[in-house]
């Protein structure tokens, strides 16, 4: 029988040093070796023989590539990124690879620095290589590794040379390895996590675990550093000063992610000094709830890949730093590290900034479920040392961080006794920490009980702990590890979880799926997503999915759940004229916070001030009378807004960032003034109405004021959204695919009437789909009293609608000039009935293309909800649109259909039209690309609707 390759059997490698603690920086010598590498791309494995790796040899003919850094996006000739979801990119045949390996040879030759000390010894540290790599330093093999997104460290001291090292890698961008690595992203080999070579000085720690915990009943933290070598621990703030192993209790804040106090301390041990940061906190589960210091927390989490659009996994400082603070501006407190220990740096952030992590092993095995989990590795105790080496070197990397609070096996794995071991290893080493895993529902080896994507509905009978299943889970408490798609326009639906989470304490919130879409940079499309790269075996835009769009800029399901997770409520009081304010932080009051209010007639603020709101304590609420309104004559619609401010600057944001606000209605919107009066005047082919000028065979305008109209006339189709189109193993209600198949993308209308009286002009029509025999009777009643014109829409459904209509309103094009726009009514953002949560009322601008939100793949997007009236003007007038009921709008540079046809951003080219939406209604988002549907007071039925538009041409830019 043939032996395997190294890289093809399933053991983790041989030759690394056990794991230990990962910190930044000691006072020991340490030489990064990132920055440019000499590099050679082999098909397979073994097409070059491994002469590369001595010293003296010639790679003069070879490439350069930078580290950290994947090989696929450097350059072309290099492969490319790959992306699959679920399925692996090679046969399953574990733990075999195929021969086309694509193998990347990494050089590097280094100096020591000066004064890199005479004595001690030194380690290579490799934070992250994917997938299997083989090292020698100076011509001598090292050993191997994998474990893509965990550190391996060798010990090189007797090696080191002062001038002239050669460090050599050749890396395998397939191996056993792989099998474990199958979590829903581009595959990317490559060295795309610092190497660094670090002196270890005579009788330094190897190791070392840093407890601290704290017991809220006395508000005292007890600190104890474990130590493989006798040192001394200090605290000076604490004034401790102590041996390792010895704890010690003072009185202390607690770190919390709300307030991440942090102690600054110092490990010295054999004439190293490693700096520590402390943060004293116990995480327990009580009651069936888990609770920090002694108080229940809720996780307003997401799930965080490691991306950059050019840089794949390869991130750096400044990107880590950036989520983070993008992270605490919204709102977000926790982050599941999805779906592997992310780079350590990251972690030294949470730790700071304050944000609770679940750090997950970098294993899941999601492929084996299409073939019903045969001979998964979780469940194949050949491969168990591999996974319990996973464990290890997470925990020992990560276990002196405060912020991380639960120790995760790893994703979609199925079941069996490997991920037992690791619980087991894990609750041995560490347990003082929670684990969680989502893949088994019978929760045996694991803390929590935690799922992915569960309705609503189901999420309230958990709460209830009424769920069915095993008596003991219903005694642990419930995370959603994954919640909201954020794919495309969406997710919707947010703010309905959110009262669940608030109603039942065992509903500790969740982790919205996820961060940022992974659109790479691409020359044609800008973006790219799966197939973009020539992939045979894709999983197309579902890598796009993330709260973020690739450039970091925050999409509008971003705002929404800023919004809906606000850890303060301002809402209506009781007793007029009052607001009812409610501190939902669990644990800090609200001293670092301001309010202020502001009184808007007709939108416009006319006046503002300071409120003065009880410092509340977690979970307190109280009503706050608000200032008699000012003085103001105006008619017009008045509204309150209150807003909750970070009272003084914060590490991740200034004073007067805005954390919460509440809108409170005084009066409702006022009613438009009925535009009637004018006769139509029937003049061969036109028919003349006021200031507007119609064709008289179909009805439709074509001029209002001198502003050339074109195509108005009743629309019910939108370009569907990734959610509508729902994922494949979706059960129902896929409905952008039912729609299209009832033809709702191709409606024809057929004119039964033009009619004039002395009143009006009304257009009788029915709106159907091709094929089918259910249809929309649609009336158009036009009038004017000689400057305006309005227009009064009767829609009656004829035949059965078994499906929800995707909106209801109307569609109109204008010139493409008419690109400036002004509105009253919801906003800045996009909103759509289940993501409306973020929309408030004020006067707003934007130009045409503002209005548009670039989702990867294009899709229905930038409705404007709530809207009283929208003006668009080209510089010198305008026409003015007023809605009862308020309406929502649309205005784009192309058609649903153009935008329906693009699959990329680069596909939509703007014609010589704007059309403009003007909709009564439309149908929820929901999380169907992965997740629930519409609730049902979401969806748009069918059913019998008028609704009023007057249109006004305007001289003058909007006011
Ligand atoms: C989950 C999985 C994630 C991602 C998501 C859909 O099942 O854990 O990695 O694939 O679905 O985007």
């Amino acid at each position: 029988m043939s032996t395997l390759p190294w890289y093809e059997d399933v053991s983790p490698g041989a030759g690394a040093l056990p794991p230990r603690a990962w910190y930044a920086r000691s006072d020991a010598a340490s030489l990064s070796l990132g920055g440019t590498w000499r590099f050679r791309l082999s098909p397979t494995a073994d097409s070059e023989d491994e002469s590369f790796a001595a010293e003296g040899y010639d790679c003069g003919s070879w490439g350069e590539i930078t580290v950290p850094g994947h090989w696929v996006l450097q350059g072309k000739d290099r492969g490319a990124p790959a992306y699959t979801n679920v399925r692996y990119p090679f046969p399953v045949d574990p733990p075999r690879v195929p021969t086309e390996n694509p193998t990347g040879d990494h050089l590097r030759r280094f100096d020591l620095p000066d004064g890199w000390p005479e004595t001690g010894d030194a380690v290579l540290r490799f934070d992250g290589v994917e997938s299997a790599a083989r090292v020698w330093l100076n011509g001598e093999e090292l050993g191997t590794f994998k474990g893509s997104r965990l550190p391996h460290e060798f010990a090189v001291g007797p090696l080191l040379k002062r001038r002239g090292n050669v460090l050599a890698l050749r890396v395998h961008q397939w191996s056993s390895g792989s099998y474990l690595e199958d979590q829903d992203q581009w595959w990317l080999p490559g060295v795309f996590r610092d190497v660094t070579l670090l002196h270890r000085p005579e009788g330094a720690a190897r190791d070392f675990f840093v407890h601290a915990s704290y017991d809220h009943t006395s508000a005292t933290g007890t600190l104890r550093v474990e130590c493989d070598v006798p040192g001394r621990v200090i605290v000076p703030e604490l004034g401790i000063d102590t041996a390792t192993g010895t704890g010690v209790t003072v009185r202390v804040e607690p770190w919390s992610a709300e307030r991440p106090r942090l102690y600054e301390g110092e490990l010295s041990a054999g004439g190293e000094r490693i700096p520590l940061r402390i943060g004293f906190r116990t995480v327990c589960v009580e009651d069936g709830v888990i609770k920090v210091n002694g108080r229940r927390i809720l996780f307003r989490g997401v799930n965080r890949h490691e991306f950059h659009p050019e840089t794949g996994r390869a991130v750096d400082l400044a990107t880590m730093r950036r989520d983070v603070e993008l992270m605490k501006r919204h709102n977000i407190n926790a982050v599941r590290t999805s779906h592997y220990p992310p780079h350590p740096a990251f972690l030294d952030l949470c730790d700071a900034y304050g944000l609770w992590v679940v750090d997950e092993c970098d294993l899941e095995t999601h492929g084996f479920e299409e073939l019903d989990w045969r001979a998964n590795p979780v469940d194949d105790a050949r491969w168990t040392p591999a996974l319990l080496d996973r464990a290890e070197r997470m925990v020992e990397r990560d276990k002196n961080h405060p912020s991380v609070i639960m120790w995760s096996l790893g994703n979609e794995c199925g079941t069996g006794a490997g991920l037992t071991a690791m619980a087991a290893w894990i609750r041995d080493r560490d347990p003082l920490r929670l684990v969680h895993y989502e893949g088994d529902r019978s929760c045996a080896d694991t803390d929590v009980y935690s799922r992915m994507y569960p309705p609503h509905a189901e999420v309230e009978v958990i709460g209830r702990r009424e769920d069915d299943g095993p008596a003991a889970r219903r005694e642990l408490p419930f995370v959603l590890c994954e919640y909201g798609h954020a794919m495309g326009n969406g997710p919707g639906g947010l703010a309905e979880y959110q009262r669940l989470f608030e109603r039942y304490e065992r509903c500790q919130g969740g982790f919205v799926w996820e961060w940022i879409d992974h659109g790479l940079v691409h020359p044609r499309y800008g973006h790219a997503y799966g197939g973009d790269f020539g992939e045979e075996l894709h999983d197309g835009n579902f890598v796009c999915d993330g709260l973020l769009f690739p450039d970091r800029t925050p999409s509008p399901g971003l705002v929404e759940y800023k919004k809906v997770i606000e850890p303060v409520r301002i809402e209506a009081g009781t007793a007029a004229g009052s607001v009812r304010v409610t501190n939902l932080h669990d644990a800090v009051d609200l001293s670092a916070v301001s309010f202020v209010w502001s009184y808007l007639v007709d939108g416009e603020s006319v006046g503002s001030g300071p409120l003065a709101v009880p410092e509340l304590a977690a979970g307190e609420s109280a009503e706050v009378r608000l200032p008699a309104p000012p003085e103001d004559e105006r008619e017009g619609e008045r509204t309150w807004t209150v807003r909750a401010l970070l009272a003084g600057d914060t590490a991740w944001a200034p004073g007067g960032h805005e954390i919460a606000w509440g809108q409170l209605p005084v009066s409702g919107p006022l009613r438009a003034v009925e535009a009637s009066g004018v006769r139509p005047l029937v003049e061969g082919r036109r028919i003349t109405l006021g200031p507007a000028v119609f064709d008289a065979r179909t009805g439709e305008p074509v001029a209002l004021g001198g502003i050339s109209l074109t195509g108005l006339r009743l629309d019910v189709w939108r370009a569907p959204t990734d959610n509508d189109h729902g994922a494949a193993w979706q059960p129902d209600e896929r409905h952008g695919l039912l729609w299209r198949e009832l033809g709702l993308h191709r409606m024809r209308h057929r004119v039964d009437a033009v009619e004039t009286d002395g009143e009006a002009m009304t257009v009788r029509t029915r709106v159907a789909p091709a094929a089918r025999d259910v249809g929309l009777r649609t009336v158009y009643r036009w009038t004017s009293d000689g400057t305006r014109v309005g227009l009064k829409v009767s829609v009656t459904p004829e035949g059965e609608w078994r499906l929800p209509l995707p909106r209801l309103g109307v569609r109109l094009g204008l010139p493409a000039a008419w690109d400036r726009v002004a509105w009253f009514g919801g906003g800045p953002g996009e909103a759509y009935p289940d993501t409306r949560a973020a929309a408030r009322l004020g006067r707003w601008r934007a130009t045409v293309d503002e209005l548009q939100t670039p989702y990867l793949r294009p899709q229905e997007n930038g409705a404007r909800i709530g809207t009283r009236w929208v003006e668009l003007g080209d510089g010198g007038g305008r026409l003015r649109v007023e809605g009862d009921p308020v309406f929502w709008f649309t205005a784009r540079r192309w058609t649903s259909e153009l935008l329906d046809a693009a699959d990329h951003l680069a596909d939509l080219v703007p014609g010589d039209t704007v059309w403009l939406n003007l909709d009564h209604a439309q149908h929820g988002i929901g999380s169907q690309s992965c997740g629930p549907g519409v609730l049902p007071e979401h969806r748009l039925h069918a059913a019998p609707a008028t609704f009023s538009f007057t249109f006004a041409p305007l001289a003058g830019e909007s006011g």
